[in-house]
């Protein structure tokens, strides 16, 4: 039985609630599809709507703590080094299409470090939520990331750039090294739950560049807290500055950076 601590209860609670209204809002989504106008207003509003409720319920646990949230980007709190980094709805395109795989990101932040982080799928009503040095579980399970060695036999996702996003011939030379060496790669639309599913060991790696925070604050946790590695393509530790990771069960990790270092090698 895993014990959850106060801390990890209070983003627990906060996640959930503002999951009921996501709910909510996508069942309604799915009707907005025929509309002329579609559903692109009605689901910031939900984004918003989400971002509202996070920030009331984790000011009630934390008043003091300032926020980093993709909606309304840097809140100072009053306690200088201490912050909440959330992003509310991580999958938006998903949820704008009646797709049900999105989540709701929160990582707890103290003087730079990540030590508490929970990501909620609310469709699955998979709690997935890790303390610095205690361990990342699922709901009461605990997690560990995949034992796979060989890339032939690993499953790795990825973000894809797409419309106004990202470098494609960049990402063109990533996918054409890793894509002949791999059993399959994956694009889920949600990179906070990538994270989650690595940590959980459904997927053996996953990379992605042009990250924001809120993305991967989370999932860094979250995966090294199950053994695996975390990094840039080129084995730094900068993601949350850079937006570049590789999140892989450790095994893999040298043979994917050696992968994407030859291909930006490739695209220069
Ligand atoms: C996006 C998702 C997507 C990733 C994008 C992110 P959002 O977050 O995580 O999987 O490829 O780069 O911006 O916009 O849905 O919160
Ligand atoms: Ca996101
Ligand atoms: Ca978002």
């Amino acid at each position: 039985m895993a014990l959850q601590s106060s801390l990890i209860t209070v983003m627990a609670a906060a996640a959930k609630k503002a999951a009921r209204g996501l709910v909510r809002d996508f069942g309604e989504v799915e009707q907005l599809q025929v509309s002329k106008k579609g559903p692109a207003d009605f689901v910031s509003v939900a984004d918003t709507k989400a971002e509202r409720t996070l920030i009331q319920e984790l000011k009630k646990g934390r008043p003091d703590y300032g926020f980093l949230s993709e909606e309304q980007s840097e809140i100072k709190g009053t306690d200088p080094d201490s912050r909440w980094i959330i992003d509310p709805l991580d999958g938006t395109t998903n949820f704008l299409h009646g797709i049900p795989h999105f989540a709701i990101s929160i990582a707890a932040e103290r003087s730079g470090e990540i030590f508490a982080g929970v990501i909620y799928q609310p469709i699955s009503d998979e709690l997935f939520w890790a303390e610095k040095g205690r361990g990342a579980y699922v709901n009461n399970n605990r997690l560990r990331v995949s034992g796979r060695r060989e890339l032939a036999q690993a499953v790795i996702t990825t973000g894809i750039p797409h419309h106004g996003r990202g470098d494609p011939v960049a990402y063109l030379a990533e996918m054409a090294a890793i894509m002949p060496e791999v059993a399959g790669v994956r694009r889920f639309g949600a990179a906070a739950l990538d994270l989650a599913y690595v940590a959980a060991g459904r997927c053996d790696g996953f990379w992605e560049s042009a990250l924001a925070p809120w993305d991967i604050a989370a999932g860094i946790l979250l995966v090294r807290e199950a053994g695996g590695m975390v990094s840039e393509f080129n084995g730094r530790a900068l993601m949350m500055q850079s937006g570049e990771i590789l999140a892989t069960n450790g095994a893999l990790h040298g043979p994917l950076t050696r992968l994407l270092r030859e291909a930006q090698r490739a695209a220069r």
